[in-house]
């Protein structure tokens, strides 16, 4: 007997997985499910494979320091080797996963093969789901460029909507109240560690439970899956006219994925990796923030939806979708598998697919997002200026030089992320307009470090302008009380900046 043969009777007299393995592979699969159909789900599997891969190999490189974290990848992108091609197999990888994914869970919708018995593998399968979104998300965010920045803020901002514990939840989701080192760190932490750990738990069982209850079979129309009678009738048709897994269906799977890596590999060539995208510092506004393309319908959604119910949908819509996908197989378990005869789901599929779709395109352009270079060339409006005084003058070239229009409508041009401020002066006083500009908050940057004193009170002197004639501009009460009883001379705007 040679040595190499020996030595695995050696190995499989202990572990006795030969059986095991041999039954998995040549397990009967119903002949129609040799399908292309059926591809998806080793494709999501061997994209995960991936993945863990190009991500150990990442992680002996990258350093999930704040301070370090965007020059690794520069290190990455510029100095190492083929560095630049691990970061595009990863980023490209994440993207082709997240489609694979959902398409994978689409053809199991519209095929039944979430029905008795297979319950169990599908809510696995949401939860991977979710997973593959958590690792999308984390993994942006370890990025620590521009994107990540505005990704987090954003996650930041939804989270604190939470009624009573928003705080708490924002302070535990960046490790902190703001987004610094401790935020990465625990990104760090998820991105590698916990959901991987827990997403390779779950596939694996998902796995297991495809193997052990069998693959779905090709859905007839008026074949009716019961409780009684479904596991016998596939156990029959299997016998009947069934084709070993191995070698009968498994080519199609091997190619299929074959294909996916290599369009990953295209596209990180030709592409190249994803970001990083500028420094992350709140106060540069010079990128064009954009998250990854399975996020950006979230971006239009916020954009479209009246600020009255943001709160509500954004909070309350995932957790109904998620309950919805979880109780499914509960109350659609049994009955009509075939999609000629299940119109509503075929609809369903429709309307969300084109609603998603719909929603990621315009969220390549919706104003919500802060254009970050949209407006940089575009003077204020004429009539905003043109009977203004010289400190109020200078206060608009400020206003344009530092783009307040990627975030602000002025004249009904510019971004919509904040107010529009053609009416400022009206709502705020001098000293409210100073702490918005020198402190920012609410999801404005704060300006106090990238002006000069000069430059803040020719701004607000400018922002003061703003009202319509026939409106006083706001006044703060208790000094406009003091002033009248004890006329003294207005504070300089430096002395009530911290
Ligand atoms: C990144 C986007 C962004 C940029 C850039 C930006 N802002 Fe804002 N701004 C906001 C947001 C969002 C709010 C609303 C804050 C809130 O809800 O408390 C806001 C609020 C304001 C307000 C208060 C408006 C009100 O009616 O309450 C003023 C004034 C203001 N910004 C001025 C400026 C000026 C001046 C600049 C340029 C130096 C600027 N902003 C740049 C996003 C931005």
């Amino acid at each position: 007997m040679p040595w190499y043969k020996q030595a695995y009777d050696w190995v499989e007299r202990r572990v006795q997985l030969e059986g095991f393995v041999k039954e998995s592979a040549e397990h009967p699969v119903p002949s129609k499910t040799a399908s292309w159909w059926y591809v998806f789900g080793s494709a999501s599997f061997v994209l995960l494979l991936l993945q863990i891969v190009t991500g150990i190999l990442l992680a002996l490189v990258y350093v999930p320091s704040a301070g370090s974290a965007w020059s690794s990848l520069q290190v990455l992108n510029h100095q190492l080797p083929l560095g630049w091609f691990l970061r595009g197999m990863h980023g490209w990888g994440s993207n082709f996963m997240v489609a694979v994914v959902l398409i994978h869970m689409c053809q199991v919708f519209l095929f039944g093969a979430y029905k008795f018995p297979r319950e169990l593998t599908w809510i696995l399968g949401v939860f991977l789901l979710l997973m593959t979104l958590g690792m999308a998300f984390t993994g942006q965010v370890l990025r620590f460029d521009q994107d990540a920045y505005w990704g987090l803020g954003i996650g930041a901002s939804i989270m604190s909507r939470v009624p009573f514990i928003g705080r708490q939840l924002v302070e535990f989701m960046l490790g902190g109240p703001i987004i610094a080192g401790a935020t990465l760190s625990r990104f760090f932490t998820l991105h590698v560690f916990v959901i991987p750990a827990t997403m390779l738990a779950f596939a694996s069982l998902h796995v297991w439970l495809v193997l052990k209850l069998g693959i779905n079979e090709w859905p007839t129309p008026g074949r009716l899956v019961k409780r009684e009678t479904y596991i016998q009738e596939y156990n029959e048709l299997t016998h009947k006219d069934g084709v070993p897994f191995f070698s009968g269906a498994i080519w199609k799977d091997a190619m299929f994925s074959a294909g996916i890596v290599l369009a990953v590999a295209v596209c990180a060539l030709l592409l190249g990796p994803i970001g990083p995208t500028g420094v992350p510092d709140p106060t540069i506004v010079q990128t064009v923030p954009k998250p990854d393309f399975f996020f950006l319908w979230i971006y239009s959604a916020l954009a479209f939806l009246p600020p009255s119910i943001e709160t509500p949908v954004m909070l309350i819509a995932p957790v109904i979708g998620i309950i919805v996908m979880l109780v499914l197989p509960f109350v659609a378990g049994l009955g009509e598998k075939s999609w000629y005869r299940r119109p509503v789901a075929v609809l369903l599929v429709v309307v969300l697919a084109a609603g998603f779709a719909t929603l990621t395109h315009l969220g390549t352009y919706v104003p919500w997002s802060p254009q970050m270079d949209g407006w940089s060339a575009d003077p204020v409006p004429v009539h905003f200026v043109d009977q203004t005084k010289p400190l109020e003058r200078q206060g608009a070239i400020v206003f344009q030089q530092k783009q307040c229009r990627n975030c602000h409508q002025m004249g009904g041009l510019g971004g919509r992320r904040g107010p529009s401020l053609d009416d400022v002066a009206t709502r705020l006083t001098e000293d409210q307009l100073v702490r918005q500009v020198t402190q920012g908050g609410g999801n404005m940057p704060a300006y106090g470090k990238t002006l000069s004193p000069a430059q803040v009170t020719a701004l607000v002197a400018f922002l003061e302008t703003l009202h319509p004639s026939n409106q006083p501009v706001a006044i703060d009460a208790s000094r406009h009380v003091a002033e009248t009883n004890n006329p003294a001379p207005k504070e300089p705007v430096e002395a009530i900046r911290p």
